[in-house]
């Protein structure tokens, strides 16, 4: 088969528009052969514990499943009884980006809160833990909070335990959508236990997709009495892989080395040289501060739309010509100055 695609052409559109990194794909060919337990029962997946748990603490207990919009559902209905309900922030992707999923298939009632940066703090916490034992509000149970967040924004560990301690003082169960905790470890050069276990996290969802996994993310309980029923609502939820080898495979080549490390300093520093080089065209405002992969840029309408007829990018606010620009574990420096050169000359011909 010959490629459909130019294979060198990166945008700067998602994490997850990138292909898969080769120490991920000569995992899944080392799995490759002989006939393993399907369901989980194999041998890799047996092993992904104890890689888990060296990152996470020897409590640590995780649930390959197929995507992190599943790994939320799965989480956070593990967590909560039917008439419990989840806080979260208003940007956050289980309320803006999940199709409806958390309340759709997991029948969760999610109580958003607007925040300035895409990060809760305990006040903002309070908007929506009130009402409790009114049997007409649905029971707020569960904070949970992204990092890195939707708006590129890092959570430091001091921030998470701070707001950990409100949320279990309260009653509250803390999760974290990990999607991007690789990013955000790498950001602030922790380990990724210091921004979760550490810090009072209960259950993770864990991303591996947006780091060079081909496909897969992982359920992890970190606090054993937070969740309940994984086992049965991983099935139930459609996401129990047959061939669950070749995901769990991909984990230990991710997370057993310092491959989850070298691929998020890599985005995270892509990102910083982007927001340097388009923040110095005149015109050009980056709205938001750049702590992870993602770049967030104020710029005339007319030039978004000649620069994503040249290259994919998403808009993220259409009201304010805001749009997004994600760097990925295979972005270039190459990729990043022929991008701001781009951005340079649309802006160019915009003024003249
Ligand atoms: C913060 C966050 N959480 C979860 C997800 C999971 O998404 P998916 O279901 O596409 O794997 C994403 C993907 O964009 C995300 O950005």
């Amino acid at each position: 088969m010959i490629p459909r695609h130019d294979p060198q052409l990166k945008t700067f559109a998602s994490d997850n528009y990138a292909g898969v990194h080769p120490e991920i794909l000569q995992a899944i060919a080392t799995a490759n052969g002989g006939h393993q337990t399907a369901y989980g029962d194999d041998v890799y997946t047996e092993a992904l514990q104890e890689v888990f748990q060296r990152h996470f603490g020897e409590q640590a207990r995780a649930w390959p499943v197929f995507n992190g919009t599943a790994a939320n559902v799965v989480s956070l209905r593990a967590m909560t009884a039917q008439w419990e309900a989840v806080i979260c922030a208003e940007s956050a992707h289980i309320n803006t980006d999940e199709g409806g999923a958390p309340e759709v298939v997991g029948g969760i009632k999610l109580l958003s809160v607007p925040t300035p940066d895409g990060k809760l703090t305990p006040e903002l916490i309070d908007r929506q833990a009130w009402g409790f034992g009114d049997v007409h509000r649905a029971q707020p149970r569960v904070v949970s909070i992204s990092n890195s967040t939707e708006l590129g924004t890092v959570y430091t560990p001091d921030e998470i335990a701070a707001l950990c301690a409100h949320a279990h003082e309260r009653g509250l169960l803390v999760h974290l959508d990990g999607s991007r905790l690789t990013n955000a470890a790498a950001a602030l050069d922790v380990p990724m236990r210091a921004l979760t276990t550490d810090a009072g996290v209960d259950v993770l969802s864990f991303g591996g997709t947006k780091i060079g996994l081909l496909y897969g993310e992982a359920v992890v309980v970190l606090n054993p009495d937070a969740a309940r029923g994984i086992d049965y609502l991983r099935k139930t939820f459609m996401q129990l892989s047959s061939k669950m080898r070749f995901v769990s495979a991909q984990f230990e080549a991710l997370l057993s080395g310092d491959l989850w490390l070298r691929n998020a300093r890599r985005a995270n520093a892509m990102g910083r040289r982007l927001a340097e080089a388009v923040g110095d065209i005149p015109g050009v405002e980056v709205t938001r501060p750049v702590e992870a992969n993602a770049v967030f840029a104020v710029l005339p309408p007319d030039v978004i739309g000649r620069l994503q007829k040249r290259m994919r990018f998403y808009t993220w606010d259409e009201a304010r010509n805001e749009v997004r620009w994600m760097c990925a574990f295979d972005t270039t420096e190459a990729d990043v100055d022929a991008f701001a050169e781009a951005v340079a000359e649309e802006m160019g011909s915009a003024r003249s």
